[in-house]
This record gives structure tokens, C-alpha cells and sequence, in this order.
């Protein structure tokens, strides 16, 4: 393994990663007949990071699943300008990191390691470079350290930011992210704020923790019941506290 030093920041993002993302009408509903989205609408540009929050249930991991093709509604949906389309689907899943709720989910490998090689592995890389983006993922998300772990031994908040390191290691343009904080203790929500501010990415992230949002999403979008129904400036929607009431959600000005 190659040496890493902790300082270096990792060659982990091109200079252009950065895609926009829109998605036009889009309705889903399950095989059960739930009708889990009922029309969202939501453009973001390239760089822009957007909170999506709202009460469970609301409709945010279904419209998650649906940016890289994992779920398929109608509706339409376009990444970088390219239509989500089963033709697209390498171009999309290799332009869109989705990080799932539960990082049990994300990690099946033995080790640390194999888990966060086994996207480059699969887009083709050499064995040299898989390793060097291997090593470039873990350090952005301070787990080189580990990288001979077993992965099903580490704690929810490590599980977590090799999750995260899964997808980094494909030089993802958008970072899609499902509760990124839950289950984090203070010190390892405060790496994640940091490593997600650092990250020059579009980034998509839903949260229950309007803390998080103050801090690092100019935007957000509150959806409830399968439809958004406020989308603005952070700053602006934190004071709503009407709104934020009638959608199940904490207010937090004036506690910072
Ligand atoms: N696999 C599933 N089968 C049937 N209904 C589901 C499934 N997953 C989620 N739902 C339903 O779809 C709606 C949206 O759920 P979800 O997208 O998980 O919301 P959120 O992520 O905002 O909590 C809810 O009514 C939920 O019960
Ligand atoms: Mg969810």
C-alpha cells in the first residue's frame, strides 16, 4: 500500500465533477399500490448541495432510488444532462454515488478495502489505480487506517464513511446521500459536516437533522406525502416555523 499522508488533499475529485440534475413530474408507486411519489419536480446545478427533508414517509429515499435507475416511475429524470435511461445506466451509476440509509446495505466485501475497490474494480481500472483511488477514498473520509478491517466490525459511524468512500472511490459528479448523520455520535457527525462541506460535489443529502442543514445547505426542499411542497433558501425556511410544523420538522433558530 502506498503511503498516505493525512494532509494531502486526495486526488479523489476531477476539476469538472460537477453534473446538474432535474427531474420533471415524477410519480411512483409501489408494487403493494402506495403511491409514493405524486409528481416532484426538482432542478439543481452543478456544484449546488440541496437538504431534502421531511416526516418519515414522506417520499425521500423513493426519490433517491429513482436518480440512478434503482427505482423507475414516470416521469422524467436527467443526470448531466443525460436522460436516466436503462441505456444509460453505466454512465449514470458511474456519475451518481448513491450512499444508502443503512451502510449494511452498501458493504459486503470482507475487508474495508475490497469494499471500497469493488466499483473501480468493476468500471475497469487497472490494479494500480483501483488501489491509489482506494487509498485517495478512505482518506477523505479518515478511514485509511483501516482499510484491513473487517468491514462488519466497525462501528455505525466508520460503516458510514467507508459507505461514503464506496462511491468516492468512482469519482462520482453527484453525491446522493440517505440520512447521512443518523446514528452518529457528535464527534462523527462533526467529521461528516466536515468531509461534506470539503467535497466539491452536487450533492443531494435528506436529513432529520436540521442542524446540519443550517450549517452546510444553502437549499432545501421539504417534501411530505409524496409531493415537495417548499423548496428556498435555508436561511429563509429555517424561520418559517409554520411551515416547518406542519411538516413534522424542528425548528432550530436561536439555539445557535
Ligand atoms: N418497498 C416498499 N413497498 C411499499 N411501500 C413502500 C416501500 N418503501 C417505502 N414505501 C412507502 O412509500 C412511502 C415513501 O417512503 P420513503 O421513500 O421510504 O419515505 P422517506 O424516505 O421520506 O421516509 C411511504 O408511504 C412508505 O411506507
Ligand atoms: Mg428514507
Amino acid at each position: 500500500m502506498p503511503v498516505t499522508h493525512p494532509d494531502t488533499p486526495p486526488p479523489i475529485v476531477s476539476a469538472n465533477g460537477r453534473a446538474t440534475l432535474e427531474v420533471r413530474d415524477l410519480q411512483f408507486a409501489y408494487p403493494d399500490g402506495q403511491q409514493a411519489l405524486k409528481g416532484v419536480s426538482l432542478e439543481m446545478a452543478a456544484g449546488e448541495k440541496v437538504a431534502l427533508v421531511g416526516p418519515n414517509g414522506a417520499g425521500k429515499s423513493t426519490l433517491m432510488l429513482h436518480l440512478n435507475g434503482l427505482l423507475h416511475g414516470a416521469g422524467e429524470i436527467e443526470v448531466a444532462g443525460l436522460p436516466v435511461v436503462k441505456a444509460n445506466f453505466p454512465v449514470i451509476r458511474a456519475t451518481v454515488g448513491m450512499v444508502f440509509q443503512n451502510p449494511d446495505d452498501q458493504l459486503f466485501s470482507p475487508t474495508v478495502f475490497e469494499d471500497v475497490a469493488f466499483g473501480p474494480l468493476h468500471m475497469g481500472f487497472p490494479e494500480a489505480e483501483v488501489r491509489q483511488r482506494v487509498v485517495a477514498a478512505l482518506t477523505a473520509v479518515g478511514m485509511a487506517a483501516h482499510s484491513s478491517r473487517l468491514s462488519h466490525h466497525l462501528s455505525i459511524g466508520q460503516k458510514k464513511r467507508v459507505a461514503i468512500a464506496t462511491v468516492l472511490a468512482m469519482s462520482p459528479e453527484i453525491l446522493v446521500l440517505d440520512e447521512p448523520s443518523a446514528g452518529l455520535d457528535p464527534r462523527g457527525r462533526r467529521q461528516l459536516i466536515n468531509l461534506l462541506r470539503d467535497l466539491p460535489l452536487t450533492m443531494l443529502v435528506s436529513t432529520h437533522d436540521m442542524l446540519l442543514v443550517q450549517e452546510l445547505f444553502p437549499r432545501m426542499v421539504i417534501m411530505d406525502e409524496g409531493r415537495i411542497v417548499a423548496d428556498g433558501a435555508t436561511a429563509v425556511l429555517l424561520h418559517d416555523v409554520a411551515l416547518l410544523e406542519a411538516h413534522g420538522l424542528e425548528a432550530v433558530i436561536g439555539s445557535r
